[in-house]
């Protein structure tokens, strides 16, 4: 791991060659909104545009986005300009307007003086999908759960994710994955009486052995013995009680 140095907001860090600018600036207590990247997903990244900041390097500055823009020796990011908030203001107006119900996004351009939006809808279309299309639930199904039980359909503003023709997916092992990982809480997961409802198919719950709470989905404890070798018996108890 190489360290270099880079300068954010004028300030001198210390960060490893090729980490993202997000990451970096996180690490130091510098804010940038992001939303459709996870530190844990590889894959995630690039799509929504909020991290967006100026990249200085060689006399040209660029716009880019932090999420997914390496580090390198010379860099030098801004992301507090004047032009860094009216980009973002554009982006969060646009999303807001897609998605105006989505409190995270509400916060965040809040943040930068927007609370109303140019382009805010009727009342019907308000309380729609609150998806932005940002795939962060897909990608973490296939590349950290492992079993790809949904993909994204349609294009442009429609895309959102889905099970194979709508169906309650045969793969699908009700961890919630996705419902976590999703930036705005898009994703509904229900549970009643020991029974997890997720994507059109319900999941029995096992219940810890000592306080007799329903925490882990049958399926997912099915999958996670036989991809790991785990013992069964290790998830007799729930996390606080083992
Ligand atoms: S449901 Fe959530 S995580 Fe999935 S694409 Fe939509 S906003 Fe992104
Ligand atoms: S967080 Fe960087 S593009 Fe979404």
């Amino acid at each position: 791991m190489e360290k270099i140095s880079v300068i954010i907001d004028g300030k001198t860090v210390e960060a490893v060659k090729d980490q993202c600018v997000l990451d970096v600036a996180r690490d130091n207590g510098i804010y940038i909104p992001s939303l459709c990247y996870n530190t844990e997903v590889k894959s995630s990244g690039g799509a929504c545009r909020v991290c967006l900041v100026e990249a200085h390097q060689g006399g040209k500055m660029r716009l880019v986005t932090s999420c997914n823009y390496p580090v390198r020796k010379g860099l030098e990011i801004k992301t507090d300009t004047p032009f860094v908030h009216k980009i973002r203001k554009g982006v969060l107006e646009l999303l807001l307007s897609r998605v105006p119900d989505s409190d995270v996004i509400r916060d965040m351009a809040a943040r930068e003086g927007l609370t109303e939006t140019r382009f805010r809808k009727d009342e019907g279309e308000r309380n729609r999908y609150k998806c932005i299309s940002c795939a962060l639930c897909t990608n973490v199904c296939a590349e950290v759960v492992g079993v790809s039980a949904i993909s994204m359909e349609d294009r442009g503003a429609d895309k959102k994710p889905a099970t194979p023709y709508h169906k309650p997916s045969d793969v699908c092992i009700g961890c919630g994955a996705c419902v976590y990982a999703c930036p705005t809480g898009a994703i509904t997961m229900k549970e009643k009486d020991g029974v997890r409802r997720i994507w059109g198919k319900d999941f029995k719950m096992i219940k810890c052995s000592v306080c007799s709470t329903p925490y882990i989905p049958e399926a997912q404890v099915d999958w996670i013995v036989k991809t790991t070798g785990k013992d069964q018996g290790f998830f007799d108890k729930c996390p606080d009680h083992r």
